[in-house]
């Protein structure tokens, strides 16, 4: 298994470059944030639970995300890797992560943190909360929200993968193709190790 952390702040990439990566490398792209936002749209209980959290870009407790994040991990144990996307966003989860990949005979073999300027990434999202159906994005109250807590919990998990060796800093200012050819250089040198 290969499996990859995509990080950075809302708006920095991770969802976009999570698709190019899982179609050269056939990686399996698991979403925290894309399940959540299923479970809210599927009106479930845990959906319920976790609807308003999302919308005021507050973090939903660790043990809900973990509980989904563990069923998917389990369930691609054979498959070649994944692609972390937006999950692990807080020490413990970074923690947890590690243990459960130990658990399958596996690790993280690098963490790609995307790092883009503030005003870049408040411009993406308020033109996607304008074009499309993400209610995170409609308000630029809940955008500052969002990126506050990425500032403040989320972050620290720098600092986990640094002392791992696993953390590896990407320009994903510039175009599509251009942060795109930054990932792939990292994933080739780190896949032939
Ligand atoms: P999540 O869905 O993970 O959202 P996010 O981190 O806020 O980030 P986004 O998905 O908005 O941004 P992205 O980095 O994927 O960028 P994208 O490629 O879309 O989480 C949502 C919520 O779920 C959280 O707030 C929380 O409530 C909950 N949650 C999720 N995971 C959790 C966890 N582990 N623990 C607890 N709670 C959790 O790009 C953004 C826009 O920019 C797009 O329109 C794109 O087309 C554009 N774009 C991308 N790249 C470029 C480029 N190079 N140039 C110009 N435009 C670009
Ligand atoms: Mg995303």
């Amino acid at each position: 298994m290969f499996n990859v952390i995509i990080f950075g702040p809302p708006g920095s990439g991770k969802g976009t470059q999570s698709e190019r990566i899982i179609e050269k490398y056939t990686l399996k792209h698991l979403s925290t944030g894309e399940l959540l936002r299923v479970e809210k749209n599927s009106g479930s209980a845990l959906g319920n639970q976790v609807a308003s959290m999302i919308d005021h870009g507050e973090l939903v407790p660790d043990e809900l995300v973990q509980k989904m994040v563990e069923a998917t991990v389990v369930k691609g144990k054979d498959s070649s890797g994944f692609i972390f996307d937006g999950f692990p966003r807080t020490t413990n989860q970074a923690k947890w992560l590690e243990d459960i990949l130990h658990g399958i005979g596996s690790d993280t073999h690098v963490l790609l943190s995307l790092e883009v300027d503030e005003e870049e990434l408040i411009n993406r999202l308020t033109l996607r909360g304008i074009a499309a159906g993400r209610n995170d994005d409609k308000s630029r109250a809940v955008v500052e929200n969002r990126l506050a807590v990425y500032q403040n919990q989320t972050m620290p998990v720098i600092e986990f993968y640094k002392k791992l060796g696993k953390y590896h800093r990407i320009d994903g200012m510039g175009s599509l193709d251009e942060v795109f050819g930054r990932i792939c250089e990292v994933i080739d040198e780190k896949s032939l190790q």
